[in-house]
């Protein structure tokens, strides 16, 4: 059966971010009514939203009164998101106001219900605004982190509304599964994703195949799951996660120095990214020259730094659980799991997740298919399926292991 969703938005700039979103919930089959607030409107107007949700469009309980929308609209759905959340918004919501169609239907769906926030910094760290957001996740709603960047008018900081792709990913997530367990609330979590590069010159580089989409997943997951998750991200060509903070890096070297800070604190690590092993052993101030004999440059190589041994083997935290990827394809020396156990003693984590990558199946690929072996002995085997689904078992096997 289609679902129905309704999309609530509030008066702030980042309603016409709103658009893309309804986009993405319509083009995917679902039936959506969208409830814009009177000051939504000034924003972005009926039209829009009544062409692209093809539904008329009401913001005050007068509308269509025999039809009892107020009461009806909430009722039925089957998932609520509200984009942009403005301060005013989460207010009335948090007190149970029901002072137009959009607050009326908040108190009457009993459906999963996200909220994500855009505002000013100042008006998202007040504590008002704070003990709003606590109060509504209190009682079941799930409250999106704003992303930090730039904001209206020239200003930068916390308050941006999370890319609309990734608010779809989140709220499809909830529609499909509900309020993920918050199992992971006040647990700081660092992710590495995607691939190093290392520099021949200003425009070249050596790099790999890794897309980030792994990595993307264990950040999303661990977000949906109550964590504050450090997301390093080593040039990667996808949206941010919502509600994780995004560290850029290019080299492994950045990458070590990224992770190794966001570590000194961290409950627990996930090395999905693929860090270079090794980097050109000087990098040209000039771009290379072809020369005129028709001769090659010779590139001389050196070792990075393995990110994962060095903080595994000097724990910043004896009790962080560090989990790391084995990308494998099995040689004359072994299998890949003998080759896994073999990497999961010299790197000394505590958890590997060992992909087995003959064929190339996994890069870019929305499905991964993976062995968890534990320095403990477990062995946990993950059949063929998402990306995120793989995540959520790795996050199993970390939140096991902080109650043990
Ligand atoms: N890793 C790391 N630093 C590096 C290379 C890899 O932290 N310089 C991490 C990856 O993030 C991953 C794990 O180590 O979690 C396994 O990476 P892999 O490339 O498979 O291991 P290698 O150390 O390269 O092992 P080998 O080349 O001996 O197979």
């Amino acid at each position: 059966m289609t679902s129905r969703v309704v999309l609530g938005v509030s008066g702030g700039i980042a309603a016409y971010k709103a658009c893309e979103l309804l986009r993405r919930f319509t083009e995917s089959g679902h039936d959506v009514t969208v409830v814009p607030t009177a000051a939504a409107l000034e924003f972005v107007g009926a039209p829009t939203w009544a062409a692209l949700s093809g539904k008329p469009v009401a913001t005050d309980v007068w509308t269509d009164v025999h039809a009892v929308p107020h009461v009806h609209i909430g009722q039925e759905a089957d998932l609520v998101v509200v984009a942009p959340a403005t301060a005013d918004l989460l207010a009335r919501a948090a007190h149970g106001l029901a002072d137009d169609l959009l607050t009326s239907t908040l108190l009457t769906a009993r459906c999963p219900v996200v909220f994500a926030p855009a505002m000013h910094t100042e008006m998202w760290e007040h504590p008002a605004t704070q003990a709003n957001v606590a109060t509504l996740r209190s009682r079941g709603a799930v409250v999106v982190e704003p992303a930090e960047g730039r904001l209206t008018g020239a200003d930068t900081g916390k308050g941006r509304l999370p890319d609309p792709a990734e608010i779809f990913e989140l709220a499809v997530g909830v529609l499909h599964r509900g309020a993920a367990p918050q199992d992971l609330a006040g647990r700081k979590v660092v992710v590495s994703a995607g691939g190093t590069r290392e520099y021949l010159d200003p425009v070249r580089f050596l790099g790999n195949r890794s897309s980030g989409l792994q990595g993307h997943a264990l950040a999303r997951a661990a977000a949906s799951r109550g964590a504050h998750v450090t997301l390093v991200s080593a040039n990667v060509s996808l949206p941010d996660p919502a509600g994780v903070s995004v560290v850029r890096v290019e080299t492994t070297e950045q990458l070590r120095e990224a992770v190794v800070a966001a570590t000194a604190t961290a409950d627990a690590v996930v090395m999905a990214a693929a860090p270079a092993d090794f980097r050109p052993s000087a990098v040209s101030d000039a771009k290379i020259k072809k020369a005129d004999d028709g001769s090659a440059p010779a590139i001389e190589l050196v070792q990075n730094p393995d990110v994962l041994a060095e903080i595994s083997h000097h724990r910043a935290r004896e009790d962080a659980v560090i989990v790391g990827f084995a990308a494998e394809t099995g040689d004359a020396t072994g299998s890949v799991l003998d080759l896994g156990r073999a990497k999961l003693a010299r790197k000394g984590c505590d958890l590997l997740v060992v992909n087995d990558v003959s064929g190339g199946a996994v890069f870019g690929s929305a499905d991964n298919e993976a062995v968890v072996l534990a320095a403990d002995g477990a062995v946990v085997e993950v059949p063929r399926g998402s990306k995120s689904a793989l995540a959520h078992v790795i996050w199993d096997e970390v939140a096991r292991r902080f109650a043990d």
